[in-house]
């Protein structure tokens, strides 16, 4: 179930993406090709996934949620290229390609992350590719701004980067990755709720519990994934997390019981969940699929 899903919601907003990056002008060719080398390079697309699965569960259609989808995924494609900076965790394998300032330069590659960005919040503000009325629109894009920024990722990459070496405890920790992971997650969810044009409080409060518990779960992973996988699955450099001396849930507790974490997440989200109908399937696959992927 999950699978078709995934295919039928990757195609879809892989075909919006696709469309940003169509006809560049000639003299910014270059930073075209490597914007859209760092996007169209299969991503599992989590986040659209949940944007579409969020709108659904609320009744929606899936074209209405086109606009958000790719939106969050150009902030996350942007965050990776950027992560993987020498200044930052000095990566040279992405979506097992070569990372972006690998295959361009470094200068590209911090240029394509802040065209990216830039691109996320024209796509949300434009009344053709996010056709919702402007008030719908603004909320919209608070919600990514607010997630993408100093108090979501931007904040948690600041922190992961200033934890670099220490030994940070359980609370620490969840701060770090809530901000780096949590808060795109978060906001894919609300952006899909809000698109379905039918979120009421009660519904954005449940959905707020179930993606809490799942944005943190998905990074509490990552890091298991880091300890137990293979960098060809990974499409990663795996055992960078160790290398780079970065606090992590298997180095504070130990894998058996970082997974045992991840698996309570998952449940707490599941049980967020409980008011919703069927129609709130896919967003439950996803929750499984988030603790049991292996890439
Ligand atoms: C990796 O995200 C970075 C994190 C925030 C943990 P994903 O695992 O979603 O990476 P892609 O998009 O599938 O490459
Ligand atoms: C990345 O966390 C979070 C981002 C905001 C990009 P990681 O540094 O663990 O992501 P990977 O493992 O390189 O994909
Ligand atoms: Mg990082
Ligand atoms: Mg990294
Ligand atoms: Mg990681």
């Amino acid at each position: 179930m999950i699978a078709a899903y995934q295919a039928r919601s990757q195609s879809r907003v892989d075909a919006s993406l696709e469309q940003l990056f169509a006809a560049p002008p000639t003299e910014l060719a270059r930073l075209y090709q490597a914007m859209r080398y760092s996007v169209i390079n299969g991503g599992k697309r989590v986040r659209p996934l949940l944007v579409y699965a969020a709108c659904e569960a609320l009744g929606g259609k899936p074209e209405q949620a086109d606009g958000a989808a790719c939106a969050v995924e150009l902030i996350h494609a942007y965050s990776l290229v950027h992560d993987d900076l020498p200044a930052m965790d000095d990566d040279d394998l992405r979506r097992g390609q070569p990372t972006t300032h690998k295959a361009f330069d470094e200068a590209v590659a911090i240029l394509a992350g802040d065209g990216l960005q830039s691109l996320a919040f024209e796509v949300l503000a434009d009344a053709h590719c996010n056709p919702h009325p402007a008030e719908l629109r603004l909320s919209m894009i608070s919600c990514l701004t607010h997630a993408a920024g100093p108090a979501g990722m931007v904040g948690g990459q600041a922190i992961d980067l200033g934890s670099v070496g220490q030994q940070l405890d359980q609370p620490a920790l969840e701060t770090m990755h809530r901000h780096k992971t949590g808060a795109l997650i978060e906001a894919s969810v609300r952006l899909g709720a809000l698109s379905s044009g039918r979120a009421d409080e009660r519904s954005l409060r449940a959905l707020h519990a179930y993606a809490q518990a799942i944005g943190l779960a998905f990074q509490v992973q990552d890091d298991i994934l880091d300890v137990e996988s293979d960098t060809a699955t990974l499409g990663k450099t795996q055992g960078k997390d160790q290398a780079n001396h970065k606090p992590t849930y298997p180095a504070l507790l130990g894998l058996d019981a970082a997974k045992a974490y991840a698996e309570e997440l998952r449940d707490q989200a599941l049980h967020a969940l409980r008011l919703f109908d069927s129609a709130a399937e896919p967003l439950r696959e996803l929750a499984r699929y988030i603790v049991e992927r292996r890439n």
